[in-house]
């Protein structure tokens, strides 16, 4: 087949099967959403480049599919944090704190495909502005698991895995980064690779002379040590006395046994988000058996309003894609049956009773039935057949001798019953469903 006529790589068609399925997950994200009192927000797909380039070297902002139109440099969103900070900014003289707020963002990297990763996703976003303590981070927390319960993901599944960067910053601050704090976020994106690339291999990229971390390999090899820590009394012990960093964790922790999901987090120092833009509590979401990309990721972005020019205001949040979650799904047989809803299939044998069928057809619409409406002259072997296969209830038949009687035959197609039912006057009551 043509180049042209295939969706580009890593692109998806929604044919209405995986229509349903993907509106059936939204659903959820919208309904999860709701309970925590969060509002809807979207913005353009389109942005200007620059809202998306850091400098930190980050994965995000090499696959970022950008064009030029009419001197002008443009992106597709990779992510929503961007222009949910942009809105923000905006407003930021009238918007009332804390703010709730989610999205539905479709997101475009110019990802190198693995399972799990393609070039466009659907991503649920989830997030709190204006609000610096962690009472926000166990809130959203508790939102992505309530997700994965209403999507009946086993519990146990799923970890969440927590870290603050501030426990490692202000670790490194003493030692490692005394003299170079500015290479903090560089090396949280070389860190971010540690699950693809194993520690080995973040070793040398940390201690890379040429590299924009550049340490030297003894504090190298400190690093690597510290991202080994899943316990947090240890990595509390290891780290400064009194950080704060520490101190949030444990209070974070605390609040999630409150949430009753102890059991669903774990402290993991090797998390610390691929995006530069992290300052706090950062978390992800992965599957037990370790056969998936992250589900979600999320974290403390407190910076983020001032580096596009705006006045410090503490945020965090969430993302949880549609793959990822739909191939756990998948894996475990979970994905529900989304069968077609039609409520009725009506049938004019001919032109004659097309005008009395249009009659029935609107009636039963105003009743907020889904309804099909026969548009040629079919055969009633095929039009009941057809309305077998889209799962139609109730067909409504009309031929000459029920028109001669003004009325309407309707058969039930699950019990096979068939009554009549009075035609409506032109502006009659309508059949009854
Ligand atoms: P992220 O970790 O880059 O974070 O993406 C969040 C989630 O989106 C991932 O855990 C994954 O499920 C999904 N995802 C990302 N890239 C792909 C891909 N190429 N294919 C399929 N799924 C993908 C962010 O984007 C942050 N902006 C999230 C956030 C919101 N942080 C604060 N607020």
């Amino acid at each position: 087949m043509s180049q042209k006529l295939q969706a580009p790589r890593g692109t998806r068609d929604f044919y209405p099967d995986e229509m349903r399925l993907r509106r059936w997950l939204f659903d959820h994200f919208e309904e999860v959403a709701r309970r925590y009192g969060f509002e809807q927000i979207d913005a353009p797909i389109v942005e200007h480049e620059e809202l998306f380039t850091r400098k930190a070297g980050e994965e995000i902002v090499e696959q970022l599919y950008h064009f030029e139109l009419h001197d002008r440099r443009l992106a597709l969103r990779p992510e929503m944090t961007p222009s949910l900070a942009r809105m923000v900014l905006a407003r930021s003289g009238s918007l009332r704190m804390p703010l709730r707020w989610f999205s539905l963002p479709q997101c475009w990297r110019y990802e190198r495909m693995t399972r799990g990763r393609k070039r466009e996703h659907y991503q649920w976003n989830m997030d709190i502005w204006g609000e610096p303590d962690v009472t926000a981070e166990a809130e959203l927390i508790a939102a992505a698991c309530d997700l994965l319960d209403r999507v009946a993901i086993p519990r146990g599944d799923v970890k969440i895995r927590i870290n603050n960067r501030k426990l490692l910053e202000q670790t490194l601050a003493q030692s490692v980064l005394r003299e170079r704090p500015e290479r903090f976020a560089p090396l949280c994106v070389v860190i971010d690779k540690i699950d693809k690339i194993g520690p080995d291999a973040v070793l040398e990229l940390l201690t890379d002379p040429g590299g924009e971390v550049a340490l030297p390999p003894e504090d190298g090899r400190f690093v690597v040590d510290w991202l080994g820590l899943r316990d947090l009394g240890d990595a509390l012990s290891s780290g400064p006395a009194h950080s704060s960093g520490g101190a949030e964790l444990s209070r974070l922790f605390e609040l999630l046994d409150a949430y009753g999901i102890a059991d669903r987090v774990v402290f993991d120092a090797s998390v610390v988000r691929g995006l530069a833009y992290y300052t706090g509590v950062v978390f992800e979401a992965f599957d037990t058996a370790g056969e998936l990309r992250a589900i979600c990721g999320g974290g403390r972005y407190d910076n983020l309003l001032e580096t596009l020019g705006g006045r410090h205001t503490p945020a965090v949040g969430f993302g949880l894609g549609d793959v990822v979650i739909g191939e756990l799904l998948a894996d475990r047989n979970l994905l529900p049956d989304c069968t077609r809803e039609l409520d009725a299939l009506v049938f004019p044998f001919g032109e004659t009773e097309r005008r009395a069928a249009v009659g029935v057809a609107t009636a039963l619409r105003k009743q907020g039935l889904a309804v099909d409406l026969v548009l040629n002259e079919a055969r009633l072997k095929r039009v009941l057949s057809d309305a077998d296969h889209n799962g139609a209830r109730r067909v409504y038949l009309l031929g000459p001798d029920e028109l001669a009687r003004g009325e309407v035959l309707v058969r039930d197609l699950q019990s096979g019953e068939q009554h009549t039912e009075p035609l409506a006057e032109p502006d009659g009551e309508p059949p009854h469903n």
